[in-house]
């Protein structure tokens, strides 16, 4: 089952749950290999990027069981590895396991990883980090070999805001000798949950959720219990569903705190946003306003991975909407789909323009990567007849079950088999 069949054209009406958080808990369970023994963690979500990250895990001797929501890490020896190169391969996150396997056990071969195509997205800030940290690293054509006697405190100071050079540095440095200092560090809430972890666990971090984290190497770490957070990428999707369908929605468990820059946008267009302890209310039954200027940026501005759920919404807004996308310079693969739907769209470079139209028309589609790929459904749900998505196991890397998410909001989608188009 390989592509999502949308009847489109109702507004939406329901609730449904917020899954746990893809960014969060790939770094987390990355951070496991720093501790000797069973971490156990809760509301993990049940995506193939996380099936991938266990089957890494697996490939070092760690033994791992889900029961529901749970998985327990159980590292215990852990052994230079041949990682499967398809789950290296397939996530970015893979990267991770560099700064956490050199501090475990001082040496790893690895590819290099791969990822969503919406740009180049090279890993030259970890491994420059790293280096700095004492590792020696030799590159080869299709991957590399990283080895360090004992990784050492270092300062650094990213000379942009990079998310996972972040957390790579960070997992470098809990087991450190001396302290390290990662200046303009990236601010998004899953580092602060990487953080709580590790603290939990024992490491010494100052800073977290701010851009200087100061780490105090520690001997050891300890063994514990976690849960992860809700998914705030998956909570701005179905927002962005609202907006495209219009109707009243309750996301339970949203994390509105960490959606502060993506409830404003939605206000701006028209929305009405309720926020509670308990989730987040979604009003939209006006016409969508469009947005002068909306750019995406590193946290707490608006997140590139909303950006094509939004740019969707905009298609059926009121008047002329400008974007600008910031961060990956290839992240408007969705435009020749939507333009098939009949959206008015102009390209460019990393701005686009969109004049609105009252309505989409359903299509068949092609998802191409991950967050576009679940814009693309949004598309479908809001436009008149049938859209069929395919290649949607990009949208599998992030939602557990997007249909049945959406089902829930009133959406009439289901699942069918369709054959996967290598792109
Ligand atoms: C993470 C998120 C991803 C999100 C992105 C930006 C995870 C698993 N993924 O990705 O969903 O879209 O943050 O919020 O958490 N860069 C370099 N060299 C490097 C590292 C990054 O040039 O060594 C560039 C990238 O090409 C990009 C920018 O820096 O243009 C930001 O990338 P980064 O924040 O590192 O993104 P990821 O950690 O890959």
């Amino acid at each position: 089952m390989n592509a999502i069949q949308i009847y489109g054209g109702k507004r939406l009406q329901g609730q449904t749950r917020i899954q746990g958080s893809k960014n969060a808990v790939l770094p987390i369970l990355a951070a496991t290999l720093l501790i000797d023994g069973t971490c156990e963690i809760e509301n993990c979500p049940n995506i193939s990027d996380v099936r991938h990250m266990i089957r890494l895990l697996e490939s070092m001797c760690c033994k791992i069981e889900r029961q529901g929501q749970t998985v327990k890490v159980h590292t215990g020896q852990l052994s230079h590895c041949d990682m499967p190169s398809d789950s290296v391969c397939v996530m970015r996150s893979s990267i991770m396991l560099l700064g956490a396997l050199l501090a475990r056990i001082g040496s790893v071969s690895m590819q290099y990883p791969g990822g969503c195509v919406i740009g180049s997205r090279p890993i030259d800030l970890h491994l420059q980090g790293l280096r700095k940290m004492g590792v020696t690293i030799e590159e080869k054509e299709d991957g590399f070999y990283a080895e360090t006697k004992a990784l050492v405190g270092t300062y650094h100071r990213l000379p942009f805001v990079s998310v996972g050079a972040t957390e790579n540095l960070l997992l470098a440095a809990v087991l450190a000798k001396g302290d390290t200092i990662i200046e303009n560090a990236a601010r998004e809430p899953e580092i602060s949950a990487l953080c709580e972890f590790l603290i939990k666990a024992g490491a010494k971090i100052e800073g977290a959720g701010t851009s200087r984290l100061v780490i105090h190497g520690v001997e050891k770490l300890y063994p514990i219990t976690y849960r992860i957070p809700a998914d705030r990428i998956v909570a701005g999707t179905y927002l962005a569903a609202c907006l495209c369908s219009g109707g009243e929605i309750f996301l339970k468990e949203a994390p509105c705190i960490q959606m502060q820059s993506i409830i404003r946008v939605a206000e701006e267009m028209g929305a009405i946003l309720e926020e509670s302890k308990d989730g987040l209310l979604v009003i939209c039954y006006e016409r969508r306003k469009a947005l002068s200027k909306l750019q995406t940026d590193s946290y707490p501005g608006f997140p590139t991975d909303i950006q094509s759920a939004f740019l969707t919404a905009l298609t059926v807004a009121d008047g002329r909407s400008i974007m600008e996308e910031t961060i990956f310079e290839n992240r408007f693969r969705i435009v020749p789909e939507l333009q098939k739907m009949g959206a008015n769209i102009q390209v460019q470079k990393n701005v686009v323009i969109i004049d609105g139209t009252e309505r989409l028309q359903g299509a068949l589609i092609q998802a191409e990567e991950l967050r576009g790929g679940a814009a693309l459904v949004l598309a479908g749900a809001m436009a008149d007849g049938v859209t069929t998505v395919t290649n949607c196991h990009f949208i599998e890397r992030g939602y557990e079950d997007i249909c049945f998410d959406l089902q829930k909001l009133g959406i009439r989608c289901q699942k069918i088999d369709y054959p996967v188009t290598d792109i």
